[in-house]
């Protein structure tokens, strides 16, 4: 199993190559390295890198020296598979770390080619390169170092490299929940303490424990990831054990209605929010989905349809209507959704309003506007969480501004944004909670 690596740098690899595993893989003879300096496949004097072509200040290495390390390194190993590196590359991931092992031990060469200056000539990588991996959103000054940390990578996934290939297995990025947390002595450090069942001895219990906690740990920081992992079932409810547990309001007070100049005031209720939110809320996890309208002759009208679909012909005329408006809840003001929420909890709700357009700064501070990216920063707080939608023109400012937070409108690319709040509904519960599953592609 051989592994070129072209460079601009080779001293750069002197110390990585003769350090710990990446070492011993080769002293135990599985793996083999070569480092092809690209001033070694040129002539003395011989430049191995030219201006770019237009504006723009920058030079490039020369594509007949890369042709020409290309061509070296394949004469001595055979036909490679080659790696190049770019920030505009695919994001590496364990899943190609572990391909480009396989490849390893198929028997193909792997050639690594790391680029300096301003990179490659764009001709080179669109004729040479098998893969193009990015290490991450960020600029580096060249493609060594993500050389080695593909190098790193897939090492672990040949056979007696890594002590304990068990350990690979279990790695973070490898199933749907990050690695679970270790611990070593002194069993006291820094007033933290080991937790007990990890000493206990019970495996069982333990195997149990480190599911739940490694679950927990990949919920609370990268849902992100998480939520585009296929699972099963079983899996499915651990996420849904470390999601707080969230509410749904739907506004029909303290929300904007009228003409041009908007005043507070409140709004009817419409038969399709009560079972479209409702099926969406079911679908997502939501505990109660709650409707907010002080008008008596509007709570008349919506319990008379939750009485059909509970207690009437609804029933068994259709069950999942049903079983959707099973967490529904009609109130008469907010401050009763917020006593609900705690009576049940026995925590202070977080409360997140949600608008179709940006609230102004002084309404709500700018560190209050969140975005489908910040389930973190919520969740973290470990409260349950309310979200907010209003009807007519949406909630009023004063409401706003007594929200803890203000979810970033949704957004086509368009001028155009006058979704149904029933559809918000729906889009916002599936940005903010939904799975976002991702075929693994090469
Ligand atoms: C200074 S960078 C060139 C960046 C290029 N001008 C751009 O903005 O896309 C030079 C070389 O470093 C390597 N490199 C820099 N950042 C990288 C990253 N995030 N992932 C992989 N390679 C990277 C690549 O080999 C790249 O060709």
């Amino acid at each position: 199993m051989h592994i070129s690596i072209l460079s601009v740098f080779p001293e750069l690899y002197t110390p990585f190559l003769q350090t710990s595993l990446v070492r011993r893989a080769q002293d135990n003879g599985l793996v083999s390295y070569e480092v092809v300096p690209f001033h070694a496949v040129c002539a003395p004097k011989e430049r191995i890198d030219a201006p770019t072509f237009g504006h723009g200040a920058g030079m490039l290495i020369r594509p007949e020296v890369v042709e020409r390390a290309v061509q070296y390194a394949e004469d001595a190993h055979g036909p490679s598979f080659k790696i190049f590196f770019s920030p505009q590359g695919k994001p590496l991931t364990q899943y190609d770390v572990k391909r480009f092992a396989q490849k390893l031990q198929e028997g193909k060469h792997l050639m690594l080619v790391a680029a300096r200056y301003e990179g490659m000539d764009a001709r080179v990588e669109e004729h040479y390169a098998d893969a193009l991996v990015s290490v991450g959103d960020f600029v580096l000054m060249g493609g060594d170092i993500p050389a080695m940390m593909v190098l790193e990578g897939l090492l672990r996934h040949i056979p007696g490299v890594v002590g304990r290939q068990e350990s690979v297995q279990e790695d973070s990025f490898t199933g749907p929940f990050f690695d679970y947390p270790e611990y070593t002595a002194p069993v006291v450090w820094h007033e933290k303490e080991v937790p007990e069942i990890v000493r206990s001895g019970d495996h069982g219990k333990l195997r149990e424990w480190r599911l739940d906690q490694a679950a927990r740990k990949t919920v609370m920081s990268r849902f992100d990831w998480l939520r585009t992992v296929l699972m099963p079932q079983e899996y499915k409810k651990l996420v849904t054990k470390h999601i707080p547990p969230h509410y749904v309001v739907l506004m029909h007070d303290d929300v904007l209605v009228g003409g041009r100049e908007p005043i507070k005031g409140a709004t009817s209720v419409t038969s399709l929010d009560i079972h479209d939110i409702a099926r969406s809320s079911c679908t997502y996890g939501i505990k109660n989905y709650c409707i907010v309208t002080p008008l008596l002759d509007q709570q008349k009208i919506v319990q008379q349809l939750i009485d059909f679909w509970m207690q009437g012909a609804g029933v068994t005329y259709n069950e999942h209507r049903h079983q959707s408006l099973e967490s529904f809840r009609l109130l008469n003001s907010f401050e009763q959704v917020i006593d609900l929420v705690e009576k049940q909890e026995g925590e202070k709700p977080l409360v997140i309003a949600t608008s179709a357009r940006m609230v102004d700064r002084d309404v709500l501070k700018p560190e209050r506007t969140i975005t489908y990216h910040d389930q973190s920063l919520i969740w973290q707080q470990e409260r349950p969480v309310i979200l907010v939608l209003g009807t007519g023109q949406g909630l009023t400012r004063d409401f706003v501004a007594q929200c803890d937070y203000l979810l970033v409108p949704l957004e086509g690319f368009t001028d155009f944004n006058h979704l149904s709040v029933r559809s918000a509904a729906a889009i916002i519960l599936d940005r903010w909670l939904g799975s976002n599953i991702k075929f693994v592609r090469e």
